[in-house]
């Protein structure tokens, strides 16, 4: 996921540029870049990493003009480095881009073949050329992006500028989103809202197939064969800093709502729906040079971790472990050279998972970092990342960082297993599918997440809690417990369902609100058996179940539906309502929902 910036005017274009990339580096900060059209010529600034880079850069060598484009880059393709960074630029054209060009392997060659040369790794390349090449034919700048995009297979927000026409920006997408702020006599386009709203709350939001041609004075919309386009302006009631929260209440709402996008931008660089394939570009390791997987983390990414178990033996048959890092680094672990270390971690800089990273790497292990931030501790340790792209997480308990680690781990089980050729490429295309229509899913999920408001509203006052979970769903039961305590403060326990006889049971009774996941699967039947021994002693029972429901429905005092998928998704759908659970709860105790007591967003002690 990138952010990108376009600014036409009369102000200092590389100042609002600046302000607006600020705005949007949540979006990714490997590397940053603007560039400026001033006096008929392109002044080019393109730093590696965060932001405050290109901001040194530009404040030691300031760049006069009123027109530019802008961008902060999250690596898809072509790894952080300034000429990898954006914007990219041939013959005058300079070209910021979001998204991904699927088909850009071909395109370089036919472009090779007519000569061109690239200087990057990258992608987005492929449309300066493409682009320039129109251009050189002497067609306008919009038409010449039209004609580029008519070559392209993929997703796109791009911004363009040429020094052939000085007063215009065109601006496209598909799939990628692409808002155009009208100002007085100065227009600026991004990414996401709140980068336009130092200029202005009035914006057009293009849509799939729109270009955008604009100039001080007038923006118009046309699709990509030319034909002009109405797109009504909205007022944009948002002040900037809500904005920071994209108008929820609090950064955890947002986050939990941000799981379909970045779900969606974790899978998408990763995976071929048609082949089924998935790949990791910078991933050398072999399953074959495996004997044993352990899988090390804290906390929520730990309950990550124990679902990464069924996946990774469940698809690749690899023997795999999962510890929490504070006891594998103390426990003298059996780590050789064909073991492989999985650290999950959102921050990249908890200690713990740190040391034991650490721990491995010296027994020799292979290290994979599943993480959230780029050049985290973490990552420079890893031999390899398979970066979750979920954007900053700001709200302490993690959330969106969660379900997009269970889906990387999905991916990498699902990698191993057609490297090991123990999954066929037709069943890969099914299980790719499946993943491809996950984030629909939980957008249902979401769009009723005022039925879980209202349980809420009737459960606040519980002192305590138990959570049950069967199978891949237990670790859910233990992550909806921990979402419970550290936003409410209230007791929550997450348990095997069938280890209830063994001990927890004694607990129940009607001040014990009982949370039981019960998606209709193999261990339905044994569910059931569960709800009813609880119900026996006078316990309340809030079950998640699937559409369709009836036999745990009618045994329940309340419910929640979500729709059904595949085994190894079913724990990504069943976490939404527990993070909403323990949201609201929250927010009806009065708790800091954002900064909970005694909790820091990472850990970084031991
Ligand atoms: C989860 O909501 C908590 N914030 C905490 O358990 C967290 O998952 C744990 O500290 C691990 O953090 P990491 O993923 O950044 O390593």
């Amino acid at each position: 996921m990138c952010g990108i910036v376009g600014y036409i005017g009369s102000r200092n274009a590389s100042d609002v540029l600046i302000d607006g990339l600020r705005r949007l580096e949540y979006r990714g900060y490997d590397s940053s870049g603007l560039a400026v059209l001033h006096d008929g010529r392109i002044e080019l600034r393109r730093t590696v990493g965060k932001l405050s880079k290109l901001i040194n850069n530009v404040s030691k060598r300031p760049v006069a003009g009123t027109i530019g484009i802008g961008h902060t880059r999250w690596a898809t393709h072509g790894r952080p480095s300034e000429e990898n960074a954006h914007p990219h630029m041939e013959g005058g054209v300079a070209v910021v881009h979001n998204g991904i060009i699927e088909n850009y392997l071909a395109l370089r060659e036919e472009l090779k073949k007519e000569g061109a040369r690239f200087k990057s790794e990258t992608d987005t390349e492929i449309l300066a050329h493409l682009i320039s090449r129109e251009v050189r034919q002497g067609r306008s700048l919009e038409d010449s992006v039209m004609r580029a995009l008519h070559h392209v297979k993929g997703t796109y927000a791009i911004a363009v500028i040429s020094r052939h026409e000085p007063n215009k920006i065109v601006g496209a997408r598909k799939e990628c989103p692409l808002i155009v702020g009208l100002g007085q006599k100065e227009v600026v386009l991004s990414s996401d809202i709140p980068a336009i709203l130092d200029i202005t709350r009035k914006a057009l939001f293009l849509e799939d197939g729109d270009v955008a041609v604009i100039t001080r004075n007038r923006v118009a919309i046309k699709t990509l064969n030319g034909q002009d386009v109405e797109r009504a302006p909205v007022v944009v009631d948002w002040t900037p800093v809500m904005a920071e929260k994209g108008g929820y209440r609090h950064f955890m709402l947002k986050e939990i709502f941000e799981q379909p996008r970045a779900i969606t931008d974790t899978f998408r660089g990763n995976l071929m729906e048609e082949s089924g394939d998935i790949f990791f570009s910078d991933l050398s390791l072999s399953p074959g040079d495996i004997d044993r997987i352990y899988i090390i983390a804290c906390g929520t990414s730990w309950h990550a971790g124990l679902v990464g178990k069924f996946l990774m033996e469940g698809f690749s048959a690899i023997p795999t472990e999962v510890d929490l890092a504070s006891e594998f680094r103390y426990r003298n672990p059996l780590v050789g050279r064909k073991t492989l270390v999985i650290a999950i971690s959102q921050s990249g800089e908890t200690a713990d998972t740190l040391a034991a990273v650490r721990e491995a790497k010296r027994k020799g292990a292979y290290i994979i970092a599943i993480c959230n931030v780029m050049e985290s501790s973490i990552t420079r340790d890893a031999h390899w990342n398979l970066m979750t792209r979920a954007g900053p997480e700001i709200g302490v308990a993690s959330t969106k960082a969660f379900t997009t680690q269970l889906v990387s781990l999905y991916m990498l089980s699902l990698y191993f297993a057609r490297k090991l050729k123990r999954i066929d490429e037709k069943k890969g295309r099914e299980l790719v599918q499946e993943l491809v229509r996950l984030p629909m899913k939980l957008e249902r999920v979401l769009n009723e997440s005022g039925v879980v408001e209202d349980l809420a509203r009737r459960y606040f006052h519980y002192s305590d809690f138990l959570y049950l979970g069967r199978g891949i769903n237990y670790p859910i039961a233990l992550e909806g417990a921990l979402k419970l305590k550290e936003i409410s403060y209230i007791h929550a326990e997450g348990y095997p369902a069938g280890e209830m006889k063994h001990g927890p049971i004694a607990l129940i009774d009607e001040n014990m609100p009982v949370v039981v996941l019960a998606p209709n699967d193999s261990s339905y039947p044994k569910i059931i058996g569960n709800v009813e021994e609880v119900r026996a002693r006078g316990g309340r029972i809030i079950a998640i179940v699937n559409d369709g429901d009836r036999e745990v429905k009618e045994r329940s005092d309340d419910f929640i539906t979500v729709p059904s998928a595949p085994y190894y998704l079913m724990p990504v759908i069943l976490t939404l309502p527990l993070q909403l659970l323990a949201y609201y709860i929250a927010v009806f105790k009065g708790t800091d929902v954002d900064q909970p007591r005694n909790l820091a967003k990472s850990v970084t002690v031991e």
